[in-house]
Protein backbone atom coordinates (compact mmCIF):
# COMPACT_ATOMS: atom_id res chain seq x y z
CA UNK A 1 0.00 0.00 0.00
CA UNK A 2 1.27 3.49 -0.53
CA UNK A 3 -0.99 6.01 0.20
CA UNK A 4 0.58 8.75 1.57
CA UNK A 5 -0.36 12.41 1.30
CA UNK A 6 1.73 14.99 2.49
CA UNK A 7 0.46 18.69 2.99
CA UNK A 8 2.77 21.54 3.14
CA UNK A 9 1.85 24.63 5.55
CA UNK A 10 0.82 25.95 8.86
CA UNK A 11 -1.31 22.97 10.72
CA UNK A 12 -3.99 24.92 12.31
CA UNK A 13 -5.05 26.41 8.50
CA UNK A 14 -4.94 23.08 6.78
CA UNK A 15 -7.00 20.89 9.64
CA UNK A 16 -9.40 23.36 9.21
CA UNK A 17 -9.81 22.24 6.21
CA UNK A 18 -10.13 18.37 6.77
CA UNK A 19 -13.56 16.49 7.12
CA UNK A 20 -15.05 15.48 10.04
CA UNK A 21 -14.33 12.17 10.89
CA UNK A 22 -11.76 11.08 7.94
CA UNK A 23 -8.75 9.80 10.19
CA UNK A 24 -9.00 6.30 12.14
CA UNK A 25 -5.69 8.22 14.63
CA UNK A 26 -4.02 10.67 15.29
CA UNK A 27 -0.84 10.39 16.00
CA UNK A 28 1.79 12.94 16.17
CA UNK A 29 4.74 14.78 17.98
CA UNK A 30 4.43 18.69 18.04
CA UNK A 31 7.43 21.23 19.26
CA UNK A 32 7.36 20.37 22.58
CA UNK A 33 8.78 24.22 23.36
CA UNK A 34 10.19 22.50 26.88
CA UNK A 35 13.48 24.17 28.72
CA UNK A 36 12.60 27.50 27.03
CA UNK A 37 12.84 28.84 31.58
CA UNK A 38 14.52 32.32 30.01
CA UNK A 39 13.31 35.04 27.50
CA UNK A 40 16.19 34.61 25.89
CA UNK A 41 15.70 30.66 25.12
CA UNK A 42 12.54 31.38 23.81
CA UNK A 43 13.66 33.58 21.21
CA UNK A 44 16.31 31.47 20.54
CA UNK A 45 16.49 31.14 16.60
CA UNK A 46 17.49 27.84 15.80
CA UNK A 47 16.63 24.38 17.09
CA UNK A 48 19.78 23.09 16.55
CA UNK A 49 21.88 23.85 19.95
CA UNK A 50 18.32 22.79 21.62
CA UNK A 51 18.19 19.18 20.20
CA UNK A 52 21.85 18.03 19.17
CA UNK A 53 24.61 17.44 20.87
CA UNK A 54 27.35 19.27 19.63
CA UNK A 55 29.19 16.16 18.02
CA UNK A 56 26.47 16.03 15.52
CA UNK A 57 25.35 19.98 15.24
CA UNK A 58 24.08 20.84 11.20
CA UNK A 59 23.39 17.57 10.45
CA UNK A 60 19.61 18.54 10.25
CA UNK A 61 17.64 21.81 8.83
CA UNK A 62 15.93 23.66 11.93
CA UNK A 63 12.37 23.46 12.58
CA UNK A 64 9.85 26.62 14.22
CA UNK A 65 6.73 26.69 16.72
CA UNK A 66 9.49 25.76 19.73
CA UNK A 67 9.41 29.34 21.41
CA UNK A 68 6.26 29.34 23.49
CA UNK A 69 6.37 29.44 26.88
CA UNK A 70 4.46 26.64 29.07
CA UNK A 71 0.96 28.46 29.14
CA UNK A 72 0.44 29.94 25.61
CA UNK A 73 2.07 25.97 24.45
CA UNK A 74 -1.40 24.72 26.74
CA UNK A 75 -3.69 27.01 24.82
CA UNK A 76 -2.00 26.48 21.17
CA UNK A 77 -2.34 22.32 22.10
CA UNK A 78 -5.55 22.69 23.06
CA UNK A 79 -6.60 24.59 19.98
CA UNK A 80 -5.37 22.44 17.17
CA UNK A 81 -6.05 19.35 18.96
CA UNK A 82 -9.86 20.36 19.33
CA UNK A 83 -9.72 19.93 15.29
CA UNK A 84 -8.13 17.18 15.44
CA UNK A 85 -10.72 15.61 17.57
CA UNK A 86 -13.37 16.67 14.84
CA UNK A 87 -11.12 14.55 11.94
CA UNK A 88 -10.54 11.50 13.97
CA UNK A 89 -13.96 9.05 13.52
CA UNK A 90 -15.66 8.32 16.64
CA UNK A 91 -14.21 5.89 18.72
CA UNK A 92 -10.30 6.99 17.16
CA UNK A 93 -7.04 7.10 18.74
CA UNK A 94 -5.23 9.58 19.73
CA UNK A 95 -1.47 9.72 20.30
CA UNK A 96 0.85 12.83 21.37
CA UNK A 97 4.09 12.77 22.00
CA UNK A 98 5.68 15.03 25.12
CA UNK A 99 8.40 15.09 27.64
CA UNK A 100 8.61 15.25 31.19
CA UNK A 101 8.78 19.11 31.45
CA UNK A 102 5.31 19.85 29.38
CA UNK A 103 3.58 16.41 30.29
CA UNK A 104 1.21 17.86 32.83
CA UNK A 105 0.60 20.95 30.01
CA UNK A 106 -0.74 18.26 27.56
CA UNK A 107 -3.00 16.30 29.95
CA UNK A 108 -4.60 19.25 30.08
CA UNK A 109 -4.58 20.26 27.23
CA UNK A 110 -5.55 17.11 25.83
CA UNK A 111 -8.80 17.06 27.60
CA UNK A 112 -9.48 20.60 26.93
CA UNK A 113 -9.25 19.80 23.19
CA UNK A 114 -12.29 17.64 23.63
CA UNK A 115 -10.14 13.78 24.06
CA UNK A 116 -10.72 11.26 26.57
CA UNK A 117 -7.18 10.50 28.18
CA UNK A 118 -6.81 7.06 28.82
CA UNK A 119 -3.24 6.76 29.63
CA UNK A 120 0.59 7.52 29.29
CA UNK A 121 2.88 5.40 27.38
CA UNK A 122 6.89 5.85 28.54
CA UNK A 123 9.09 5.33 25.46
CA UNK A 124 12.45 4.20 26.90
CA UNK A 125 15.14 5.66 24.70
CA UNK A 126 17.71 3.56 26.77
CA UNK A 127 21.61 3.94 27.73
CA UNK A 128 22.00 6.18 25.04
CA UNK A 129 20.23 9.06 26.61
CA UNK A 130 21.49 12.26 27.55
CA UNK A 131 22.17 12.68 31.90
CA UNK A 132 22.79 16.30 31.91
CA UNK A 133 25.54 15.55 34.92
CA UNK A 134 26.79 13.03 37.19
CA UNK A 135 24.06 13.65 39.60
CA UNK A 136 20.82 13.19 37.27
CA UNK A 137 18.37 10.42 36.40
CA UNK A 138 19.22 10.28 32.85
CA UNK A 139 15.88 11.75 30.43
CA UNK A 140 15.60 8.80 29.46
CA UNK A 141 11.68 8.51 28.48
CA UNK A 142 9.24 10.70 26.55
CA UNK A 143 5.72 10.15 27.15
CA UNK A 144 3.01 9.17 24.68
CA UNK A 145 -0.17 10.58 26.34
CA UNK A 146 -3.11 8.74 24.69
CA UNK A 147 -6.83 8.23 24.75
CA UNK A 148 -9.60 8.43 22.37
CA UNK A 149 -12.61 10.60 20.56
CA UNK A 150 -15.27 9.83 23.22
CA UNK A 151 -15.35 6.15 23.98
CA UNK A 152 -13.51 3.34 22.94
CA UNK A 153 -14.60 0.25 21.58
CA UNK A 154 -13.17 -3.27 21.44
CA UNK A 155 -10.23 -3.54 19.05
CA UNK A 156 -11.08 -6.08 16.41
CA UNK A 157 -7.71 -6.33 14.79
CA UNK A 158 -4.90 -6.11 17.80
CA UNK A 159 -3.86 -5.74 20.97
CA UNK A 160 -3.24 -4.99 23.96
CA UNK A 161 -0.70 -2.93 22.57
CA UNK A 162 2.07 -2.49 25.12
CA UNK A 163 2.06 0.18 27.79
CA UNK A 164 6.22 0.72 27.60
CA UNK A 165 8.33 0.92 24.46
CA UNK A 166 11.55 1.05 24.30
CA UNK A 167 13.82 1.89 21.07
CA UNK A 168 17.30 3.61 20.67
CA UNK A 169 17.83 6.75 18.47
CA UNK A 170 20.15 5.11 16.05
CA UNK A 171 21.73 8.01 13.79
CA UNK A 172 21.02 6.59 10.87
CA UNK A 173 17.62 6.50 11.44
CA UNK A 174 17.07 9.80 12.15
CA UNK A 175 16.11 12.25 9.78
CA UNK A 176 15.29 15.35 11.96
CA UNK A 177 16.60 17.15 14.97
CA UNK A 178 13.98 15.57 17.43
CA UNK A 179 12.79 12.93 14.34
CA UNK A 180 11.51 9.41 16.28
CA UNK A 181 12.70 5.97 15.39
CA UNK A 182 11.13 3.79 12.20
CA UNK A 183 10.54 0.72 14.76
CA UNK A 184 8.98 3.09 17.49
CA UNK A 185 6.15 4.11 15.05
CA UNK A 186 5.52 1.25 13.34
CA UNK A 187 4.70 -0.62 16.51
CA UNK A 188 2.26 3.24 16.95
CA UNK A 189 0.26 2.44 13.61
CA UNK A 190 -0.07 -0.49 14.50
CA UNK A 191 -3.21 0.74 16.36
CA UNK A 192 -5.10 1.40 13.52
CA UNK A 193 -6.79 -1.68 11.27
CA UNK A 194 -4.79 -2.42 8.11
CA UNK A 195 -5.73 0.11 5.50
CA UNK A 196 -6.70 3.13 8.12
CA UNK A 197 -5.31 6.31 7.75
CA UNK A 198 -3.31 7.88 10.66
CA UNK A 199 -3.19 11.92 10.79
CA UNK A 200 -0.14 13.62 11.80
CA UNK A 201 0.02 16.84 11.93
CA UNK A 202 3.58 17.80 12.72
CA UNK A 203 5.16 15.54 10.67
CA UNK A 204 9.36 16.65 10.61
CA UNK A 205 10.87 14.36 8.46
CA UNK A 206 7.70 11.80 8.26
CA UNK A 207 8.69 9.17 10.09
CA UNK A 208 5.10 8.20 10.99
CA UNK A 209 4.43 8.31 7.61
CA UNK A 210 7.17 6.01 6.70
CA UNK A 211 5.96 3.09 9.33
CA UNK A 212 2.44 3.70 8.02
CA UNK A 213 3.60 3.03 4.81
CA UNK A 214 5.68 -0.24 5.88
CA UNK A 215 2.68 -1.55 7.96
CA UNK A 216 -0.20 -1.18 5.39
CA UNK A 217 -2.02 1.66 6.72
CA UNK A 218 -2.68 5.36 5.06
CA UNK A 219 -1.18 9.11 6.36
CA UNK A 220 -1.79 12.26 6.11
CA UNK A 221 1.09 14.32 6.93
CA UNK A 222 1.49 18.40 7.32
CA UNK A 223 4.42 19.95 8.07
CA UNK A 224 5.51 23.60 7.61
CA UNK A 225 9.39 23.75 7.02
CA UNK A 226 9.95 23.27 3.28
CA UNK A 227 13.28 21.64 3.85
CA UNK A 228 11.39 18.81 5.81
CA UNK A 229 9.06 18.43 3.14
CA UNK A 230 12.07 17.73 0.85
CA UNK A 231 13.09 15.04 2.97
CA UNK A 232 9.65 13.42 3.70
CA UNK A 233 9.75 12.84 0.07
CA UNK A 234 12.97 11.68 -0.70
CA UNK A 235 12.37 9.06 2.34
CA UNK A 236 8.72 7.85 1.09
CA UNK A 237 10.61 7.34 -2.24
CA UNK A 238 13.11 5.11 -0.90
CA UNK A 239 11.00 3.11 1.08
CA UNK A 240 8.41 2.87 -1.75
CA UNK A 241 11.99 1.12 -3.20
CA UNK A 242 11.76 -0.65 -0.12
CA UNK A 243 15.78 0.96 1.01
CA UNK A 244 16.08 3.30 3.11
CA UNK A 245 16.67 6.99 2.27
CA UNK A 246 20.65 8.48 2.70
CA UNK A 247 21.32 11.27 4.58
CA UNK A 248 22.30 14.25 2.33
CA UNK A 249 24.03 15.43 4.95
CA UNK A 250 26.15 18.24 5.06
CA UNK A 251 30.34 19.27 5.49
CA UNK A 252 30.33 17.18 8.74
CA UNK A 253 33.04 18.27 11.46
CA UNK A 254 35.91 16.23 11.99
CA UNK A 255 34.95 13.20 14.14
CA UNK A 256 30.75 13.06 13.11
CA UNK A 257 31.28 10.35 11.06
CA UNK A 258 33.02 8.61 14.20
CA UNK A 259 30.46 9.72 16.60
CA UNK A 260 27.67 8.61 14.24
CA UNK A 261 28.89 5.24 13.96
CA UNK A 262 29.76 4.15 17.43
CA UNK A 263 27.25 1.72 19.30
CA UNK A 264 24.33 2.58 21.41
CA UNK A 265 25.14 3.45 25.36
CA UNK A 266 28.07 5.04 24.77
CA UNK A 267 26.12 8.45 25.98
CA UNK A 268 26.72 10.30 22.44
CA UNK A 269 23.42 9.56 20.94
CA UNK A 270 21.26 12.37 20.35
CA UNK A 271 17.66 11.75 22.05
CA UNK A 272 16.15 14.67 20.52
CA UNK A 273 15.39 15.99 24.28
CA UNK A 274 16.26 18.96 25.57
CA UNK A 275 17.96 18.37 28.68
C1 LIG B 1 9.15 17.34 16.85
S1 LIG B 1 9.10 17.61 15.16
C2 LIG B 1 8.44 16.09 14.51
C3 LIG B 1 9.51 15.07 14.23
C4 LIG B 1 8.97 13.77 13.64
N1 LIG B 1 8.28 12.98 14.63
C5 LIG B 1 10.07 12.94 12.98
O1 LIG B 1 10.26 11.77 13.34
O2 LIG B 1 10.75 13.46 12.10
C6 LIG B 1 7.79 18.75 14.98
C7 LIG B 1 7.62 19.34 13.58
O3 LIG B 1 6.48 20.21 13.59
C8 LIG B 1 6.69 21.25 12.66
N2 LIG B 1 5.81 22.38 13.04
C9 LIG B 1 5.95 23.18 14.12
N3 LIG B 1 4.94 24.09 14.17
C10 LIG B 1 4.18 23.85 13.07
C11 LIG B 1 2.99 24.44 12.57
N4 LIG B 1 2.40 25.46 13.22
N5 LIG B 1 2.47 23.95 11.43
C12 LIG B 1 3.06 22.90 10.78
N6 LIG B 1 4.19 22.29 11.21
C13 LIG B 1 4.73 22.75 12.34
C14 LIG B 1 8.17 21.57 12.80
O4 LIG B 1 8.66 22.17 11.62
C15 LIG B 1 8.77 20.20 13.10
O5 LIG B 1 9.35 19.65 11.93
Amino acid sequence: MDDCTVIQGETLRILQSLEDASADALITDPPYSSGGMYRGDRAMSTTDSKYTQSEQRGTHPDFGGDNRDQRSWGYWTALWLSECVRIVKPGGYLLCFVDWRQLSTLTDAFQAGGAVWRGLVPWDKGGGARAPHTGYFRHQCEYIVWGSVGALPKCGHGGPWSGCLRYPVKPRDKFHQAGKPVELMRELVKIVPPGGTVLDCFAGSGTTGIAAMLEGRRSVLIEREPPYIEIIRRRLDAARQGVEADHEEPEQPDGLEAAASRPEGDGLTSDGAPA
